[in-house]
């Protein structure tokens, strides 16, 4: 029984998923049971990396939704409007959907599982988070049985590149990200990117599947590597830690530790630059790569490692959902009453707040302009014992200017509330002039 798929978009995802389907053999055989039927793109002129006959191209989208030869309908176009109401128009006509477009799941999740679960459609979107990792169906399925404690994850590939090769070069961002543009690393407007609102899309997605609700994507606290020092990540590196742009979601205490559908689940969820000892899994992750570090009771530590990105890696994940809904079909007949996906239908959720940043702790690094005089360190280690903040090393770093110092001091684990109240205090002394960056520990 052939299956018919339509194709929104034909960029990097889309072409490499059509790549896919053009060449069955050597893959899973039901590959070969799915045909392309429809494809919208912008620009019917431009030329594409697959060889495709000119009639299956449209510019208009919903024609492609609307096809009744379309069985399945794949949403690789990106940015949030036309795909949300795409994807919806797709739900609504009792047709599958397989995404691969983090910024709308990650904003209208809710809405689009809602409209999947009273239709009784799948929609799938194992390629949104980590390219070819699978991650999205081992949290949803294999690891479900786990009280999720934490996930933490490196999933932002252009940021990873540009940090490791700041680590390795000793170079400045600014360099970097200028290389990496001219490479195709990174995109001519790297905002999304090197502000961490990429990370941020992806790690509301996980948060949501991990944790079984909403995690309101606004509301997530998120820094990106745009300001990141160089003296920083060497710093770092002479301290024995190496920094990474970090996605982290993870239960607060107080979060029920049986969950139901009623009590509201209290979790940290942030995206920032983090210092992760030299030893940690995830500090070994360089260039594109990215990685995501699943903690659980009773499984421990699992790690996705792989391609985040990418047209080959992207659309292995695309396809494999394709091939999930096409095997589902092929078993109920035409699909209809298929069994709906249990993990995602947004009637089993449970509310999700973000808890108040001043509330959390962590171990913090923070590197202090000074002036170059005896008993600054004395005055600085005063104010943080006074704030409650126990530090675990404080070393002095020459500079250039004479006269002047460099101090980088890392915290124990400490209430954030204590944290501020003791940079307020170092930020007084007459000897310090600059907190110059503060970044989070692990
Ligand atoms: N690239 C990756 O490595 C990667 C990895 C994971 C997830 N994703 C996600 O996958 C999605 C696609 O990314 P991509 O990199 O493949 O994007 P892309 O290269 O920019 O391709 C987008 C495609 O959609 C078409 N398109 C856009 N708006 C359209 C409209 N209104 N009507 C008709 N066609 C339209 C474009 O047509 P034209 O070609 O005619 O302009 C193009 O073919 C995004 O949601 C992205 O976040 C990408």
């Amino acid at each position: 029984m052939t299956i018919g798929i339509g194709l929104l978009g034909l960029g990097t995802v889309g072409a490499g998923v059509a790549g896919i389907l053009a060449t069955p053999s050597g893959r899973h055989p039901l590959v070969g049971e799915l045909a392309l039927r429809r494809v919208a793109v912008r620009d019917l002129a431009r030329p594409r990396p697959v060889e495709l006959a000119a009639e299956l191209l449209t510019t208009d989208p919903e024609a492609v939704v609307d096809d009744p030869a379309v069985d399945i309908v794949v949403e690789v176009m990106g940015g949030l409007e036309p795909a949300r109401s795409l994807i919806l128009r797709a739900i609504a006509a009792g047709k599958p959907v397989v995404t691969a477009n983090k910024a709308v799941i990650a904003r209208y999740g809710e809405e689009i599982a809602a409209a999947a679960a009273a239709q009784g459609v799948y929609v799938l979107i194992e390629a949104a988070v980590g390219g070819g990792i699978p991650i999205i169906e081992p949290l949803k399925q294999s690891l479900g049985a786990n009280r999720i404690q934490r996930v933490s994850g490196i999933i932002n590939g252009t940021t990873n590149y540009i940090l490791s090769r700041m680590a390795a070069e000793g170079a400045a961002y600014a360099d970097v990200l200028a290389d990496a543009q001219r490479l195709g690393y990174a995109e001519a407007d790297p905002a999304a990117d090197v502000q961490g609102g990429d990370a941020a899309d992806k790690i509301a997605i996980l948060a949501s599947l991990a944790y079984g609700g909403n995690v309101p994507r606004a509301a997530i606290p998120t820094e990106g590597i745009d300001r990141l020092d160089a003296r920083d990540v060497a710093y770092a590196a002479q301290l024995g830690y190496v920094v990474k742009l970090l996605a982290v979601a993870q239960a607060m205490p107080g979060s029920p530790a049986v969950p139901s559908a009623q009590a509201e689940q209290l979790l940290d969820v942030r995206v920032h630059p983090t210092l992760l000892p030299k030893a940690h899994p995830l500090a070994g992750v360089n260039g594109v790569n990215n990685a995501i570090l699943v903690e659980g009771d009773p499984v421990g530590q699992v790690m996705f490692y792989g391609p985040g990105a990418g047209a080959g890696p992207t659309a292995s994940a695309v396809v494999a959902d394709i091939l999930n809904i096409a095997g589902i079909r092929q078993a109920t007949g035409n699909g209809t009453n298929a069994p709906l996906d249990p993990l995602l239908a947004a009637g089993s959720w449970r509310p999700c707040r973000l808890v108040d940043s001043a509330v959390t702790s962590h171990r913090n690094y923070v590197r202090l302009r000074t002036s170059d005089r005896a008993g600054v360190i004395g005055a600085i280690g005063t104010c943080f014992g006074e704030a409650g903040v126990s530090i675990q090393s404080i070393v002095q770093f020459e500079t250039q200017s004479a006269g002047d110092a460099e101090i980088v001091v890392i915290t124990h684990e400490v209430c954030e509330a204590n944290f501020r109240q003791a940079l307020a205090a170092i930020e007084a002394l007459a000897d310090v002039q600059a907190v110059a960056a503060c970044l989070r520990t692990l």
